[in-house]
């Protein structure tokens, strides 16, 4: 088995750059499916998400090439419109296929993605921005079924009870591309990946206004066509990078960033006590490890992301005072406490909440990642707990974090990985 040992090391220092965004890659994969021209992403990051979607991929017919970070993809066979269990159960972005598809074949049947350990991960969204599109959607031994005899331009609002949804903005965006008419999406997300998202697609010969903002206006065309396109830094690589810097001490600069992502982030870190510079595409952290607890809610985009709720969380168990971090995003994304308070964090959680007693010093011990956001926050308390921390559950660090693990070693962090 795989895994990670950790044993801190003092102070971080030195330069780094950080991957494509992971959850821009994966729409703009799925945007490909709106044409037969050829394709070019650019700055694609090295995970298994990635993989798992040209698997996809090659099952819908698309021939893909991915040497380095640049993927090109090239419609070969036309016509399939199941994205089945086996390949869609691996990664919830796949349900992102359902729009393009639609819009294309006028049919689409993907599988119902699963239950997931962050809490329920519904799709009424995305069904409801299909069906006002003018789908007809049902659910069938586990599929999502939507046909359509052409989709037509609609106004349609997409909030959900926790706020916007990413993907079902997108997945709405993409099938109104191609709809007849003008569509308005209301309660957008605003995130820059659905931006990014909307840009490609604008190269692409999309028609859309008002990306990153609440209300989005697509005016529908006929016919989309190839081209290339650069993904955008991955704010929560970067985010998580800001982090483990500040935990461990030291000073890290941080290239290919985009500080304008991580506007919150930036706030709540200089409120912990670190000393942030930003600078056109690079952010240093200096951290002098005196860190003072903090109260923070993850909100959709502008908002405190909620994908950097846990390592935020490793980092406020040893700052000086009591924290507490609400989680409005997905209120049930807490499996890392447990883990945390194995190596000796001090977290109790109270609906929505958690409360946070900062402690001296955390303790090395086996814990497993039960996600992909907390094996990173597990990493990071690693990197300051007395004696050796071992990491299991590296298969979910793997589907979105491109080698993090060398990348911190590489700024002075001890940390190696054993097994298979
Ligand atoms: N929601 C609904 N109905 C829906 C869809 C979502 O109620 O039809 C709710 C969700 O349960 C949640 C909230 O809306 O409470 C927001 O979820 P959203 O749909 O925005 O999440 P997503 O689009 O499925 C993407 C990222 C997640 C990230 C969230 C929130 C990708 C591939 N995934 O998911 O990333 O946490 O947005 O920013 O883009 C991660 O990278 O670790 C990750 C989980």
């Amino acid at each position: 088995m795989a895994k990670l040992l950790i044993r801190a090391n003092g102070p971080l220092a030195g330069t780094i750059p950080v991957h494509g965004a992971k959850n821009a890659v994966l729409p703009i994969m799925a945007a490909s499916l709106l044409t037969d021209e050829p394709m070019t992403i650019e700055g694609v990051p090295q995970v298994k998400d990635v993989a798992s979607m040209i698997q996809l991929f090659d099952h819908l017919g698309i021939k893909t090439r991915l040497s380095e970070d640049r993927l090109e993809m090239q419609r070969v066979r036309a016509g399939e419109t199941t994205a089945p269990y086996e390949l869609v159960s691996q990664m919830r972005a796949s349900i992102c296929v359902l729009g393009p598809l639609l819009a294309r074949y006028h049919r689409a049947k993907v599988s119902m993605p699963g239950g997931c350990v962050i809490g329920p991960r519904p799709i009424d969204l995305h069904l409801k921005g299909l069906q006002a599109l003018g789908a007809v959607t049902s659910i069938e031994h586990g599929y999502i079924v939507a046909t359509t005899p052409q989709l037509r331009g609609c106004s349609v609002h997409l909030a959900g009870a926790f706020g916007s949804s990413v993907l079902a903005t997108g997945n709405t965006l993409m099938a109104a591309t191609l709809a007849e008419g003008v569509t308005f999406i209301e309660h957008a997300a605003c995130e820059p990946e659905v931006v990014d998202l909307a840009n490609c697609l604008i190269a692409m010969g999309a028609k859309i206004k008002g990306h990153g903002s609440p209300v989005i206006r697509v005016e529908g065309v006929e016919k989309l066509h190839g081209t290339r396109h650069h993904i955008i830094p991955d704010r929560i690589e970067t985010g998580t990078l800001m982090i483990a810097a500040a935990i461990a001490g030291g000073e890290v600069r941080i290239q290919r960033a985009c500080p304008e992502h991580l506007g919150a982030v930036i706030d709540k870190l200089i409120e912990t006590g670190v000393s942030i510079e930003k600078s056109n595409g690079s952010i240093c952290v200096r951290s002098n490890r005196k860190l003072q607890a903090v109260d923070l809610t993850t909100l959709p985009f502008p908002g405190f992301p909620t994908d950097l709720q846990a390592q935020m969380m490793a980092l406020l168990s040893v700052a000086k005072g009591v924290s507490v971090l609400t989680e409005r995003v997905y209120p049930e994304r807490f499996m890392h406490i447990s883990e945390l308070n194995r190596m000796g964090a001090s977290i109790t959680r109270e609906g929505a909440s958690a409360i946070i007693k900062g402690v001296d010093r955390l303790s090395g011990a086996p814990v497993t990642a039960p996600d992909l956001r907390a094996s990173a926050a597990l990493m990071i308390a690693g990197m300051v707990a007395d004696n050796q921390t071992e990491l299991t559950g590296l298969e979910h660090l793997d589907r979105g974090y491109e080698h993090l693990e060398q990348k911190l070693t590489q700024l002075g962090a001890d940390i190696r990985r054993v097994g298979l």
